[in-house]
């Protein structure tokens, strides 16, 4: 297993022949299985095959994290209670089910506008696990709202509800056509929360490559797939260091 390196290629394929125990983190953006236009991928899978093929990926991210590790899926509403079944099946502890509320959500004419995203965070031991909530702290309401004088001016641990604006397409932080990339500031959260510098993050779906960007800026190393050819070249050209 090579550190520092998106590689191109199946997930579970890579993955397998990674060795166990071997990362610290693992992020997964997987495809929701809504129908979204991927080069390569085809998001249109039936219930009991994408369940299935959940079922395989998730199983190798247990395998390839540390004891201590901890793992973060996002997930749509149509499969976030089947992949938190399936995580607890094999092994993982529930730790939260955050929401990402995003601003900038695409707009329905025949339902309400779908505005967050699950994030299932797991770890795979119940007590043993990093947490730096002194990295990740924010502003309190008490310090901002109330102006208390009791409120800890380090500010507080974020709440489970997060709200990052979406990627649009005329961000400066955007990649190319990529359908789905997320917000840089949602990953450093989780980076700097779970890893410590010099640890190991792993994303088996890479997209645009944002894991691995903000996990080579925090400096943790990274392992980062990606099946469509298109997409890998993109992530190689967003890791090269500015001249
Ligand atoms: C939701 S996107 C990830 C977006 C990413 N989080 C970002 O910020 O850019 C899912 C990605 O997984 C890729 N993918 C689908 N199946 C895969 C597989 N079996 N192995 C590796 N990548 C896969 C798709 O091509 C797509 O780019």
């Amino acid at each position: 297993m090579e550190i520092d390196k998106a590689y191109l290629g199946d997930c579970i394929k890579i993955m397998k022949e990674f060795p166990p125990n071997s990362v610290d983190l693992v992020f997964a953006d997987p495809p929701f299985n809504i129908g979204i236009k991927y080069d390569k991928y085809n998001d249109n899978l039936s219930y009991d095959e994408y369940s299935r093929w959940s079922e395989r990926w998730i199983t190798e991210t247990y395998r390839l994290l540390k004891e201590n590790g901890s793992l973060y899926i996002a997930i749509g509403d149509e499969f976030a209670a089947e992949i938190n079944i399936i995580l607890k099946r094999t092994g993982f502890y529930f730790r939260n089910w955050i929401l990402w509320y995003y601003t900038f959500g695409q707009n329905q004419r025949k339902k309400f506008n779908r505005s967050h995203t699950h994030i299932l965070y797991f770890t795979k031991d119940k007590e043993k696990f990093k947490f730096n909530s002194e990295a990740i702290r924010i502003p309190s309401a008490r310090q901002l709202v109330y102006k208390d004088k009791r409120a800890n001016p380090k500010g507080k641990v974020p709440d489970d509800v997060w709200e990052f604006p979406r990627v649009c397409g005329t961000f400066k932080e955007r990649i190319g056509e990529h359908p789905c990339q997320m917000p840089e500031s949602l990953l450093e959260r989780i980076i700097k929360v779970s890893s410590d510098v010099g640890d190991v993050a792993l994303d088996p779906f890479g997209g645009t490559g944002t894991t691995a960007a903000v996990a080579k800026r925090l400096k943790r190393s990274y392992i980062t797939i990606e099946i469509s050819e298109n997409y890998y070249n993109a992530i190689i050209k967003r890791l090269i260091p500015p001249p």
